[in-house]
């Protein structure tokens, strides 16, 4: 069950005074110690915390960073931030980050503090020595921006330190469980939409059916929204069963009616791309392009949307810290802010099923 944090907006926190170094309440979560006993800020309180991006970039994290820095700044914290994700915590590169240092980036794809994908966190070793940099720089707490298996990455860390760790969900695919919208997802479906929209017109003009490949790793989220916001005539994801045969004979059916271009939006993860592209044109005999739009979905400037749950959620996540709260990750559930241990980050997201057949009923 997800937990509203509290009854105060996060953007009220904002307002309060700066937290004095009261004791950290050395609270258990689940019934389960969550080794605030080996906490290193102690009694004295949290002082320095850092904050990390990692996985894939996602448009809206230096929107979070900004939102983290601010926060913990106006609280009296001092910050770190780690560079190239967990693969900069466990080769301890860390900078001090001032409010100017986050100055300009609002609006900014990307993360100025780098990111990468680190097999090493995989690791006991990995772990260990992302563990012995928060130690030796005195971090008292952390905050992790980034998808699912960085989560996963953010929850071994807090087992194994001991030290507070707040995660935040950011990733283009928002298969993160525990939140209806991960930071990122609205500008990717944007940016898809944009182009798919472009696509169309060329569509059109040669009455042609076109195979548009977006991405969404294992999962269809990004499809499904897209494909709807798109009207694609049909939409092809992990989650759902989908028959060649079934869709070029529907195909074939809608030329015959009159529709001369068709649109089929189809997750990365749904099959490959070519060879259905292949099925369906000897199926149909029809002329299909297929386009992948690739990495163009992970850039580009954040929609208000991204930098809203963004701002938010680094917010939120500072004021967690600040409760001597860890092992937690934020999120937004029917309009509200949520916290979830960390663990449930990396359950299976259920696909809103209604959008996909709202979408085959609005396509026809
Ligand atoms: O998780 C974000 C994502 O862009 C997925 O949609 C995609 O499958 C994957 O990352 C690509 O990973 P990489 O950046 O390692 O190539």
């Amino acid at each position: 069950m997800a937990t509203t944090t509290d009854s105060i907006p996060p953007w009220e926190g904002l307002a309060l005074k700066p937290l004095a170094r009261k004791p950290m309440n050395h609270r258990k979560e689940s019934g389960k110690s969550i080794m605030l006993e080996r906490y290193p800020g102690g009694d004295k309180g949290m002082k320095r915390i850092a904050v990390v991006t990692s996985g894939g970039d996602a448009p809206g994290m230096n929107a979070c960073i900004r939102a983290v820095v601010r926060t913990a700044i106006f609280q009296g914290l001092e910050v770190l931030g780690v560079e190239r994700g967990y693969k900069g915590l466990i080769e301890g590169e860390v900078e001090a980050l001032t409010r100017r240092s986050v100055s300009g980036i609002i609006n900014l794809g990307g993360t100025i503090l780098k990111t990468a994908r680190c097999e090493e966190m995989r690791t006991k070793e990995g772990i260990r020595k992302a563990a012995q940099t928060l130690i030796e720089n005195r971090i008292d707490g952390v905050v992790v921006v980034g998808g699912d298996g960085s989560l996963r990455g953010a929850w071994e860390l807090f087992k194994a330190s001991g030290i507070p760790i707040i995660g935040i969900p950011a990733s283009i695919d928002n298969d993160v469980a525990g939140t209806d919208y991960t930071i990122g997802f609205d500008t990717a479906v944007n940016t898809a939409l944009d182009a798919i929209d472009k696509i169309r017109d060329t569509a059109t003009s040669h009455e042609r059916v076109f195979i548009i490949e977006v991405m969404g790793r294992n999962r269809g989220f990004l499809a499904l929204h897209v494909g709807l916001a798109a009207g694609a005539e049909f939409i092809l994801v992990p989650e759902i069963e989908y028959s060649l045969d079934e869709i070029s004979r529907e195909l074939k059916e809608a030329r015959e009616k009159g529709k001369r271009s068709s649109i089929i939006v189809m997750a990365e993860g749904a099959g490959s791309s070519p060879k259905i592209a292949r099925e369906i044109a000897r199926k149909t005999g029809f002329d299909i392009r297929l386009s992948t739009l690739g990495y163009i979905q992970r850039g580009g400037t954040p929609t208000a949307f991204s930098r809203y749950l963004a701002s938010i959620f680094g917010s939120e996540a500072v004021k967690l810290l600040l409760k001597g709260k860890g092992g937690l990750m934020v999120g937004i559930e029917n309009g509200e802010i949520t916290t979830h241990k960390l663990t449930y980050a990396w359950k299976r997201k259920p696909l809103d099923r209604r959008l996909y057949r709202l979408s085959n009923l609005l396509a026809t």
